[in-house]
């Protein structure tokens, strides 16, 4: 029978099989997966493992500074920051097309990761061979949606699976690829991972980048970051944040529309918001959120955001919808 314990014990016995007597790193996004996979593996194999948080500059406002603060206050673990966003903002310039920006990403992940790597091995002073394993935290439902599952469809590459490069240097420690997430989350309970860090929201490993429909800019992203953090300190201020499963905020950024604001014409982006309750997130249905909060949500983020004249609201189910635009 399935119990945290087992599942625990079971996979600190693999990965120290699997590893060895050599270096890991694994890769942070802030998000509950990967801090679960990172907890699991220090468990089992110490410092062995080095912690890296690429910032692609797709983060948003306030989530580096809290993987730097909680993350590691929670585990000790040795973490290595590499700015990056110059690198990933180059590398999308030009690119609307929602795979390639996600193979984009998944393959910038691993050129940083294999740079780290080197830098790791050369602070170490050990063998070029010495960190041959990157963790990753990987559930279920990633490998399923990108068509590595038992014959289905591929819907979306996860930058984590579909999404790496077929050059891939590294040996994959994957220790959570059979769990869906609510198990994810009882398993970091159980290593004595915080709340803050066991009950976030999903977000995804491209981050914002595949919350703009068009071409990723740092001018978009910053506008994109601004609506973001107004409705999630909103949702927070009315107590929703465990009654939905997550609330994508998207730039439809290739729309425009006529408004009016102060004594002037408008001609700007819309934002949508997409709230979204689930169980796994297989499957999804919109949240019915009170109207005051979506009325307060939208008269800030049209006064504070520039260039955005309109909010509206994803009424779709998963399926027909996915629960990201892109
Ligand atoms: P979709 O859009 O496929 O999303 O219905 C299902 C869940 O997965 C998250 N998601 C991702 N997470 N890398 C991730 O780590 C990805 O590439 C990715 N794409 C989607 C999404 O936020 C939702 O929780």
């Amino acid at each position: 029978t399935w119990t945290t314990g087992n599942v625990i014990e079971e996979q600190v016995a693999a990965i120290r099989e699997q590893v060895g007597t050599k270096r890991a790193i694994c890769g942070l996004s802030g998000g509950v997966d990967s801090a679960v996979a990172a907890a699991l593996v220090q468990k089992a194999i110490g410092n062995q493992l080095t912690c890296v948080y690429v910032d692609h500059g797709l983060m948003r406002k306030g989530e580096t500074e809290q993987v730097e603060k909680d993350f590691v206050a929670a585990t000790g673990v040795q973490l290595k920051v590499v700015d990056a966003q110059e690198r990933f903002l180059n590398a999308l310039a030009g690119v609307s097309d929602p795979e390639a920006k996600r193979k984009i990403i998944g393959r910038e992940f691993i050129r940083v990761f294999e740079q780290a790597q080197a830098e790791i091995v050369a602070e170490a002073g050990a063998g070029g061979e010495d960190v041959a394993f990157l963790v990753q935290g990987t559930l279920y439902p990633d490998v399923v949606e990108s068509g590595g599952g038992t014959g289905t469809a591929n819907i979306k590459s996860h930058h984590n699976v579909g999404g790496l490069p077929e050059d891939l240097e590294f040996e994959l420690v994957e220790p959570l690829r059979q769990l869906f997430k609510d198990e994810v989350r009882m398993v970091g309970q159980q290593l004595g991972l915080p709340d803050e860090i066991v009950q976030r929201q999903p977000f995804p490993g491209p981050g914002l980048g595949i919350r703009i429909v068009g071409e990723v800019t740092k001018e978009r992203l910053d506008l994109l970051r601004e609506a973001d953090a107004i409705a999630r300190e909103e949702l927070t201020a009315a107590g929703l944040d465990r009654e939905i499963w997550q609330c994508p905020v998207v730039l439809l950024a290739d729309v425009r529309s006529v408004g009016v604001q102060g004594d002037g014409r408008t001609y700007g982006h819309p934002i949508v918001l997409r709230p979204v309750s689930s169980e796994d997130a297989m499957t999804a249905d919109w949240s019915r959120l009170p109207y005051d909060v979506l009325g307060k949500i939208s008269t800030r983020i049209t006064n504070e955001v520039d260039e955005v004249n309109r909010v509206v609201l994803d009424i779709t189910s998963k399926p027909p919808g996915t629960i990201e635009w892109e």
